[in-house]
């Protein structure tokens, strides 16, 4: 079985029985992690490259991890050693590579739409690992496979994802997935970072204990201060006090919620330490997941031959 497409740029342009098929694959892919020998012969001979442009540690070490654990052979590209500091544009970059015959480009970069671009311009499939604050679709698919496999489904699930909505490309492809897949999605944040004309496509609430008193799942998001070009909230202080996600607030949620962020974690900030580490966190599984994820990626994309 294969994805009927070259690259994977964001869960937008996916159908539902294509997020479907790729949450089966991972499941059936994460077995190989908890091997002895942790390696699956099927994409033997393929080469993947890892272009990233801003710092990563989860996704881009996941990326490398999941093509490593298929036999296929990575290689990463640290942007702040390569000939993009020399001015080298990210089109030259990526036709550069190209011509080593890599069978597919994995790219995080700070422009939306970066990865679209290079997909027209080359053979090789593009895989977005995040581009500005658009999409970060691998994210939103072991987001997706990390719920399903506690909670056995999405359709009908209450999501609430809460933070910094307006910068997060991780809130925006979750938006899409999860809604693609039956489940109701609440934004919690700020006036000030919730995106214009949004209240047409998800609930939007500005008090935490409302937004989370029925939820299924709550998604914490971390502020990008990176992405704001102004100050959206009076003080850290004040933010954590209104928003961050800690005991208190959550004593008024379902017994059985269970808690998300992408990470990395701003502890103290949108979430307190008691609650990341708690019983309902899933921090740690969501990373642990993307592994899966990824290699049912890299199979359904470059078409391995399964054990
Ligand atoms: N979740 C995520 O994208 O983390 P990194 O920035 O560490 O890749």
């Amino acid at each position: 079985m294969r994805l009927n497409r070259k690259d994977l740029l964001g869960i937008e342009e996916l159908s539902k029985e294509e997020i479907e098929l790729i949450l089966s694959t991972a499941a059936s892919f994460k077995e190989v992690s908890e091997r002895e020998i942790k390696k699956v012969p099927t994409l033997r001979g393929k080469t993947i490259i890892n272009l990233f442009y801003e710092a990563s540690t989860r996704t881009r070490t996941s990326f490398e991890i999941a093509a490593k654990r298929m036999s296929a052979d990575a290689v990463n590209i640290s942007v702040a050693a390569s000939s993009a500091k020399k001015g080298e544009t990210l089109k030259d970059t990526a036709k550069n590579l190209e011509a080593m015959n890599p069978d597919c480009i994995v790219v995080r970069h700070s422009s939306a739409g970066a990865p679209h671009m290079l997909a027209r311009y080359l053979k090789s499939s593009v895989i977005n690992a995040g581009d500005g604050a658009h999409e970060h679709p691998s994210q939103a698919l072991l987001d997706m496979f990390t719920v399903k496999e506690r909670l056995g489904r999405l359709e009908g699930l209450r999501i609430v994802i809460a933070g910094d909505i307006a910068h997060s490309r991780v809130a925006r492809s979750n938006m899409h997935g999860f809604k693609k897949m039956g489940a109701e999605v609440t934004l919690c944040g700020p006036p000030t970072m919730m995106p214009k004309g949004i209240e047409s496509i998800c609930g939007v609430k500005s008090d935490m204990k409302d937004a989370i008193k029925d939820a299924d799942v709550i998604m914490m998001l971390r502020i990008q201060l990176e992405r704001q070009k102004e100050a959206l909230f009076p003080s850290v202080r004040e933010y954590s006090r209104v928003y961050g996600l800690d005991n208190e607030k959550l004593n008024g949620s379902k017994k059985d919620v269970i808690i998300l962020h992408p990470g990395p974690v701003n502890r103290g900030v949108e979430i307190s330490p008691e609650v990341a580490d708690g019983p309902w966190s899933l921090i740690l599984e969501q990373v642990k997941n993307g592994v899966a994820v990824r290699m049912a990626l890299f199979y359904l994309l470059l078409g391995g031959v399964k054990e």
